[in-house]
């Protein structure tokens, strides 16, 4: 005969798992197991003689005890017990993360964001335990001032036990790895990568030259030539010459980043992972960066690329890194560098087409600049490019690759935090959301929301647009909120890589030819098909190109 009343056992042992997943949210499968079915499995062992049949037990059992649990944490998280209950934010948020990773998974995160804000105010309770912030006084709290550390968020960074860089949570090893990652982004550094982008962009030109006249996806062509050039830090992926991704490498990374995207909003399913589809995704990209990685590391390096910084090679064995953290760095360069810079060039490519007094205006900057063809090589010119780098910034300010707000995490027994005017208690993930900031007219004002690069320009006065002047002092440009490689200590490595990049490209795509929408081709589909997926997912960019000097 059993000795325990199920019914008691049944409320007692989900009340036991239910202050487990509140006090320590566990992410891996063995406490999973444990908490959700040995537990309430040891209760159909004690009790089942109480029952007609050990099946009707076990049904009992689980099901009361899973939908006790169930209640126990929808009631505790929409309660005014919980340390967010008095954060506004839509019911559904409060009681599950998989809302927002759902948003995520249709690529519709960045409008779902602009409504909660818009409907909710500043601050936003976006899930059980998180809240965005879109004012400008939680940037500093959350990203640079004693910045706080990332949140689970980033839980699928760390691989087989280690973190790329972006996925390092202690700020001490993230200093000691990212001190590779800034000798790798020195002036000199960058100069000598430049002979490699001379390389990749004559190319390019040569690519396009052979396709004049011809309707093209410049996005996807931007593509190829961004991840070529990722590539000629380990090696060719062959898709200039091919002028399509045969491999699959582009649809590796898109598909990979939107299951990452979805999974890292609830990274307890990473424990379940070899079970979900989107896992597949996630693997196929994982496996072929991390071959890449691992081929260019055993190779060496012939030049001083990206990776000779990352493995030091100028340094003693000793002072290497460990093959498996060179590695994963290796990984995240092709993943955070090739993307992020082709969204950049496309999105400045798309206004430019809707703006084509901004064109005429760039193409003279960089006739005046750059006589000649092969001048174009000369890169240190294009630093002091005034409307040039308006307007790669004013494209950035409006479509950040990066769409989404940061996640940081207000540390358990950190006693809390404030954000600005808010008291935000520990165990809680914020976030300041800088691409919605970006376009908030209290920061930048006139035409938050439209191309007008000359709010970049410093000038006495500035002719908007529609012919009217205005004065300096009308015009609002918070600098820093102007954060599209974010900012901190945990702020872009790459960002001089890319800014070099898309200069060069942009000038030599420009100096050569003139690019017309193709006929047909719908303008208004671009920011209809750009996703949000943590980096964001373009559509197609149909443009004619057409030589200036044939
Ligand atoms: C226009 C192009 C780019 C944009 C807008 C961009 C933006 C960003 C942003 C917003 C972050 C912060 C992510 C976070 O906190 O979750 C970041 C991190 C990072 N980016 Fe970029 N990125 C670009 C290009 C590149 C390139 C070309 C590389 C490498 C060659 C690169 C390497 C990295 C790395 C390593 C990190 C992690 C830094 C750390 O955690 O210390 N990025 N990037």
């Amino acid at each position: 005969m059993s000795s325990i009343n199920p019914q008691v056992a049944v409320g007692a042992s989900s009340f036991a798992a239910w202050l487990v997943y509140k006090n320590f949210e566990p992410e891996n499968l063995l406490a999973h197991l444990i908490l959700l079915i040995i537990l309430p499995g040891v209760i159909v062992q004690q009790s089942s003689p109480q029952f007609s049949s050990w099946t009707s037990a076990a049904l009992a059992i689980y099901i009361s005890f899973w939908a006790t649990l169930f209640v126990l944490i929808v009631a505790y998280r929409i309660s005014l017990f919980h340390p967010l209950a008095k954060f506004p934010g839509p019911l559904m948020c409060k009681i599950t993360k998989w809302t927002l990773a759902l948003e995520y998974g249709k690529g519709q995160a960045r409008d779902y964001f602009i409504q909660l804000h818009e409907k909710y105010g500043d601050v936003v309770r976006i899930g059980p335990n998180e809240l965005s912030f879109k004012t400008a006084d939680a940037v500093a709290p959350i990203l640079t001032n004693k910045p706080l550390p990332k949140g689970p968020y980033y839980s699928p960074r760390i691989q087989n036990g280690v973190a790329q860089l972006d996925g390092m949570r202690d700020f001490a090893e993230h200093t000691q790895r990212r001190k590779l990652w800034n000798k790798s982004v020195t002036p000199a550094a960058i100069k000598e990568y430049s002979e490699m982008l001379k390389d990749v962009v004559r190319d390019f030109v040569t690519a396009l030259e052979k396709r004049q006249g011809e309707v093209l996806d410049l996005s996807a062509w931007l593509g190829y030539m961004a991840f070529e050039f990722m590539g000629h830090m380990a090696r060719s992926f062959g898709l200039l010459k091919a002028g399509k991704d045969e491999d699959g490498l582009i649809k590796a990374v898109d598909d990979g980043t939107g299951a990452i995207a979805v999974i890292a909003h609830v990274p307890w399913v990473l424990s379940f992972l070899a079970v979900l589809p989107a896992a597949g995704a996630m693997k196929i990209l994982m496996t072929f960066t991390r071959k890449v990685s691992q081929e260019r590391i055993k190779s060496g390096s012939t030049s001083r690329d990206l990776y000779h910084y990352l493995i030091a090679e100028d340094e003693p064995e000793e002072n290497r890194p460990s093959k498996e953290s060179a590695t994963a760095d290796g990984m995240l360069s092709v993943i955070a560098g090739s993307d992020t810079s082709a969204t950049a060039m496309s999105h400045l490519f798309y206004f430019l087409l809707r703006n084509p007094a901004c064109m005429e205006r760039l193409q003279k900057e960089i006739d005046v600049t750059f006589h000649e063809d092969h001048e174009l090589e000369d890169y240190s010119k294009m630093g002091d490019m005034p409307y040039l780098n308006a307007c790669i910034n004013e494209a950035l300010r409006l479509y950040p690759p990066v769409q989404c707000g940061l996640q940081r995490r207000v540390e358990k027994g950190s006693g809390g935090r404030m954000i600005g005017s808010h008291f935000v208690p520990e165990d809680t993930q914020v976030s300041a959301h800088l691409p919605l900031l970006q376009r908030d007219p209290r920061y930048f004002y006139p035409l938050p929301d439209q191309f007008w690069p000359d709010r970049f320009l410093s000038q006495e006065t500035y002719t908007l647009p529609s012919g009217d002047t205005i004065r300096q002092d009308q015009l609002i440009l918070e600098r820093n909120l102007f954060q599209p490689f974010s900012t901190g200590p945990q702020n872009c490595a790459g960002r001089a890589i890319a800014q070099q990049e898309m200069r060069a490209v942009v000038c030599a795509i420009l100096k050569k030819f003139n690019v017309e929408k193709a006929e047909g081709f719908d303008l208004n589909t671009w920011e209809k098909n750009v996703a949000d997926y943590y980096v964001s997912h373009r559509g197609r960019l149909m443009v004619k190109l057409t030589a200036r000097r044939p």
